[in-house]
């Protein structure tokens, strides 16, 4: 079998990692990056720390506008398609590059009619906020693909509520077997800051409608920096903060200062982001991928959103969902604090296994596929 997947933004390389490692024991796999995401920092530090193969063709599209972006994204992954002629495609996930993959593969069909079978993994999440280009992306590739690889019984019950059913997949979160495999790797790799600052809040936040104004920027840094170090303990509370880039370019356009116990960091690589999580007090975030994490570390979270896709993680505390009011995040923190962190946490996103689970569930398409090959010549 003969795959074509395609990533771009950082955590799609966190996802890949794991499954790549999988196909390539029996299949071939063409590892398209869009370039999406192409700092150091945001991209080939990922494919060092996760030991993935380089990829073979880079479409160096960068940043720009949605439309330009997913546009030149599609207009340049076609005639890679047509060289290649896959069987599949591979998706992960909600960026723009899912969305330009997907729709490369649903569109192109080679030389003598044969087309490829689109797969899409972390199918069926939905935050219901239709604001989101995230919620977007995902719900336009789930509606392209043959083959719905669902993270959660959360994602299953979306997609039959949607129509999908016939078409998904449970196989658990391929996030789990990423940091499984990077837990006893990060151990040697804990930031200088983080030793430095025993009782860290580790902090990220990226999402465009969090960091892009500079206003809600500002008040989200504010009230942070309040509520992990009340009064003249400022220095003593540390907010470690590796900043993305988008938020980094707010920053400096707006010439925001921080408060004084947020300490911002370079982006770190994933070993360097798995050992900063697992050594925090608390992690607070807009991340998807970095909500997830805490939980699996066991360390509670605070998610700087009004709504969260993975819902699992809020059930018995572990996750809360707070706005930027330095009250309410005291109040949360102090709850988080009092969470009893030996308690057993349910494994609602799988048991590590879900890039075994996604390469079978691909083999079976692939039979399925050259089945319909065979009786329809
Ligand atoms: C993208 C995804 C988001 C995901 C995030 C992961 C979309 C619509 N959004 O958001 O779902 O959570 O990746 O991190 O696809 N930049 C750099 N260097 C880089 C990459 C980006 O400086 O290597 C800066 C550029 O100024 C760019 C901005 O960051 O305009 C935003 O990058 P972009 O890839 O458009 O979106 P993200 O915010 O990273
Ligand atoms: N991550 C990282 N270094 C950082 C910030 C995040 O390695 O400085 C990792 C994080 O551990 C997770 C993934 O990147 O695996 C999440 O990516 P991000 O937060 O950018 O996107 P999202 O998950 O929200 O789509």
């Amino acid at each position: 079998m003969k795959i074509v997947t395609v990533v771009g933004a950082r955590p799609q390389f966190v996802k890949a990692a794991p499954v790549s490692r999988e196909l390539r024991r029996a299949h071939a796999e063409l590892l398209v990056h869009t370039g999406q995401h192409y700092d150091d920092a945001m991209s080939a530090a990922f494919f060092r720390d996760l030991e993935m193969a380089e990829p073979d063709v880079n479409l160096g599209v960068g940043s720009g506008s949605h439309g330009r972006q997913t546009g030149e994204m599609l207009r340049r992954l076609e005639p890679v398609l047509l060289e290649h002629q896959p069987d599949g495609v591979l998706v992960y996930g909600d960026t723009n590059s899912t969305l330009a993959g997907a729709l490369a593969a649903a569109k192109v069909a080679y030389p003598g009619g044969r087309r490829p079978w689109l797969a899409h993994v972390e199918a069926g999440l939905r935050s219901f906020n239709p604001a989101m280009p995230e919620e977007r992306n995902r719900t336009v590739a789930d509606h392209l693909a043959d083959l719905l690889l669902a993270p959660t019984a959360t994602a299953m019950d979306n997609l039959a509520r949607e129509g999908l059913a016939d078409r998904a997949a449970l196989v658990g979160d391929v996030m789990v077997d990423a940091f499984a495999w990077a837990a006893p790797r990060a151990r040697e790799r804990l930031h200088r800051e983080a030793a430095e600052h025993p009782g860290y809040v580790l902090l990220t936040l990226h999402r465009a409608e969090n960091v892009d104004d500079p206003t809600r920027l500002a008040g989200w840094l504010s009230a942070l920096g309040a509520a992990v170090a009340p009064g003249a303990r400022a220095a003593e509370c540390a907010v470690l903060f590796p900043v993305h880039p988008r938020t980094a370019a707010t920053l400096r356009s707006a010439d925001l200062a921080l408060p004084a116990n947020v300490l911002p960091l370079d982006p770190v690589g994933y070993l360097e982001m798995v050992a900063l999580e697992r050594s925090a007090r608390a992690v607070a975030t807009d991340s998807g991928g970095v909500q997830k994490e805490a939980y699996l570390a066991g360390v509670p979270c605070l998610t700087l959103r009004g709504e969260t896709e993975w819902t699992e993680t809020l059930e018995g505390g572990w996750n809360r969902l707070v706005g930027p009011d330095a009250a309410a995040i005291r109040a949360a923190l102090e709850d988080a604090e009092a969470l009893d962190r030996a308690r057993p946490r349910p494994e609602p996103f799988g048991d590590g296994h879900a890039a075994r689970r996604i390469v079978a569930a691909l083999q079976d398409l692939q039979r399925l596929a050259g089945d319909r090959e065979v009786t329809s010549a």
